[in-house]
C-alpha cells in the first residue's frame, strides 16, 4: 500500500508544498501553510459506486397504498408508500392507537397484511378497542417490546403493513424509552422496513412538556412524521415532514364512540357554531398546506381595569396580531388605549397565515364599534403597515373556498385596497 499523500497548502495563495515552511515562497506570507487533507488511498478491491445520470432515474410515482381514509390519504400525499418509515406523534390520549386500528382494519379489508406491534396495551385491551370501532377483521397481533424479537417475529410473516404502538416501549440498547433506545429501534426498523419494501407506522407519545424521547430524535430518520393533535372537539392530523408530500397538509377527523370520523368539509364543520349578526365575528380563509379552510375569527373588545390594556389572542399569531391593532389605531383612528382586546380562532383552532390579517382587523374593528358586518364576507390579506392590503399566497385557491362555503363578499387585495376600504365594503 502507497503511502498516504500529505501535503501543505497556503491559506493565502494556494501553494502547496509537501513540508510546511515559516514563510510561503509565492506569496511571501508567515505562518500560512495548514495541512490539507490526506489523500486517500483507494483498495483495489472497492467496487466503484455507480453512476447514472438523471435520464436514467425512473420518477414516475412510488405505488401508493390506499388508508381508506380520504383525510388520512390526503395527508400523506396520496396513500402510504411501500418501504417507507412514518412516525405518527401526539400526546397520549389524542386517538393515535385509535386511528391505527381502523387503518389496520381497511388494509385488511383490501385483503392486505398488516401486523400489530403492541407493546403499550394487552392484547384484550386491543380487542376491546376493535369491538368497539366495529372491527370484525382477524388482525394479527403481537405483544413483544423486545426490538430483537420483533425482527425475529417479522421476518416470519408476509407484511404489507407494520405498526409498532408505540416506539417507546421497545426496548434495544440502554434504557427502555431513553434517546439512545429509542432512536436504535427505530433504526433497526427502517433499515428493515426498506429493505423488505414494508410500510412502517411508528407511534411516539409526545409530552404537553415538549418531547421525551420522542419524535423529535427520530424524525430525522423516518420519511414522513404526523402529528395528530386536538383542536376544540376535533383531531387534526398534520404533516411536519414528508418525502412523498407537501409540509403542513392537514386532514380533519371527529372523535366519536365509534372511533375517529372524517370531516370532508372543514369549513361547514369549523362554521357551525357561528353566531349570527354579533359583532366581531369574521371568517377569514386560511391555508393548510394546499387546503383552504374558512375559520370564523372573533374579537372582544373591553373596558380595560389596568392601565396597560390587555390583548390576549388564541390560535393566532400574537404579534401579528399585535401589529393589526396598531394599524387599526393610526390608519384609522380606532382607539384601542383603553380597551381589553381579545382575539381567538373559534373552535380551538391554531394557524401561523399571514393571510388571516385582514379577518382580524375587520373582527377587531367590527367588536370595537359594536356593529355587525356583512354575514356573507369572507376576508384574505395581509395587513401592511401603512394600512394596505397585500397579497396572501394561494389567493386564488382561497377566494375558490370562500365562494364554495356560501361567503360570496370575497375581501382581498384585489377588491380592497387598505382597511379603510374592507371596512366600508364589510359593513354593506
Ligand atoms: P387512543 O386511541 O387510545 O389514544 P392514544 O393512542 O393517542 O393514546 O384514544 C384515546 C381516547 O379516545 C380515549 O380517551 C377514549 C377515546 N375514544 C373514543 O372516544 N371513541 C372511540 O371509539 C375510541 C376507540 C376511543
Ligand atoms: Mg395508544
Amino acid at each position: 500500500m502507497a503511502k498516504p499523500q500529505i501535503s501543505y497548502r497556503c491559506i493565502e495563495c494556494g501553494y502547496r508544498v509537501p513540508k510546511p515552511l515559516g514563510r510561503c515562497p509565492n506569496c511571501g506570507s508567515w505562518g500560512s501553510f495548514e495541512r490539507e487533507a490526506e489523500s486517500i488511498n483507494i483498495e483495489s478491491t472497492t467496487t466503484p459506486a455507480q453512476i447514472t445520470t438523471l435520464s436514467q432515474v425512473d420518477s414516475s410515482q412510488e405505488k401508493r397504498l390506499s388508508t381508506g381514509m380520504t383525510e388520512f390519504d390526503r395527508v400523506l400525499g396520496g396513500g402510504l408508500v411501500a418501504g417507507a418509515a412514518l412516525l405518527i406523534g401526539g400526546e397520549p390520549g389524542v386517538g393515535k392507537s385509535t386511528l391505527l386500528l381502523q387503518l389496520a382494519a381497511n388494509l385488511l379489508a383490501a385483503g392486505k397484511g398488516v401486523v400489530y406491534v403492541a407493546g403499550e396495551e394487552s392484547p384484550r385491551q386491543v380487542k376491546i378497542r376493535a369491538k368497539r370501532l366495529g372491527v370484525t377483521a382477524d388482525l394479527s397481533l403481537m405483544r413483544e417490546t423486545r426490538l430483537d424479537a420483533v425482527l425475529a417475529g417479522l421476518r416470519q410473516v408476509k407484511a404489507d403493513l407494520v405498526v409498532v404502538d408505540s416506539i417507546q416501549t421497545l426496548e434495544s440498547e440502554g434504557v427502555p424509552g431513553s434517546l439512545v433506545s429509542v432512536r436504535n429501534a427505530t433504526q433497526r426498523l427502517v433499515r428493515w422496513a426498506k429493505q423488505e419494501g414494508v410500510t412502517l407506522i411508528l407511534v411516539g407519545h409526545v409530552t404537553k412538556e415538549g418531547t421525551v424521547a420522542g419524535p423529535k430524535v427520530i424524525e430525522h430518520v423516518v420519511d414522513a412524521t404526523l402529528y395528530l393533535e386536538t383542536a376544540g372537539m376535533y383531531r387534526l392530523l398534520r404533516s411536519a415532514k414528508n418525502r412523498f408530500g407537501a409540509v403542513g397538509e392537514v386532514g380533519v377527523f371527529r372523535m366519536e364512540d365509534s372511533g375517529l370520523a372524517e370531516v370532508p368539509n372543514p369549513s361547514e364543520a369549523f362554521l357551525a357554531e357561528r353566531p349570527q349578526g354579533v359583532p366581531g365575528s369574521v371568517v377569514g380563509i386560511a391555508l393548510y398546506g394546499e387546503r383552504a379552510i374558512a375559520l370564523e375569527v372573533q374579537a372582544l373588545a373591553a373596558r380595560s381595569p389596568y392601565s396597560v390594556p390587555k390583548r390576549v389572542s388564541q390560535g393566532l399569531d400574537a404579534r401579528r396580531v399585535d401589529v393589526v391593532l396598531a394599524v387599526l389605531e393610526r390608519r384609522l383612528g380606532l382607539k384601542l388605549g383603553n380597551l381589553d382586546v381579545y382575539v381567538n380562532l373559534a373552535g380551538g383552532l391554531k394557524v401561523s397565515d399571514p393571510g388571516l390579517d385582514l379577518a382580524v382587523a375587520l373582527a377587531v374593528y367590527s367588536a370595537v364599534v359594536g356593529k355587525a358586518l356583512n354575514q356573507r364576507v369572507a376576508a384574505v390579506g395581509e395587513v401592511g403597515l401603512a394600512g394596505e392590503v397585500r397579497s396572501a399566497s394561494s389567493l386564488e385557491l382561497r377566494k375558490k373556498e370562500s365562494l364554495r362555503a356560501g361567503f360570496d363578499a370575497f375581501l382581498g387585495p384585489a377588491e380592497v385596497r387598505n382597511i379603510k376600504e374592507a371596512v366600508r365594503e364589510a359593513m354593506r
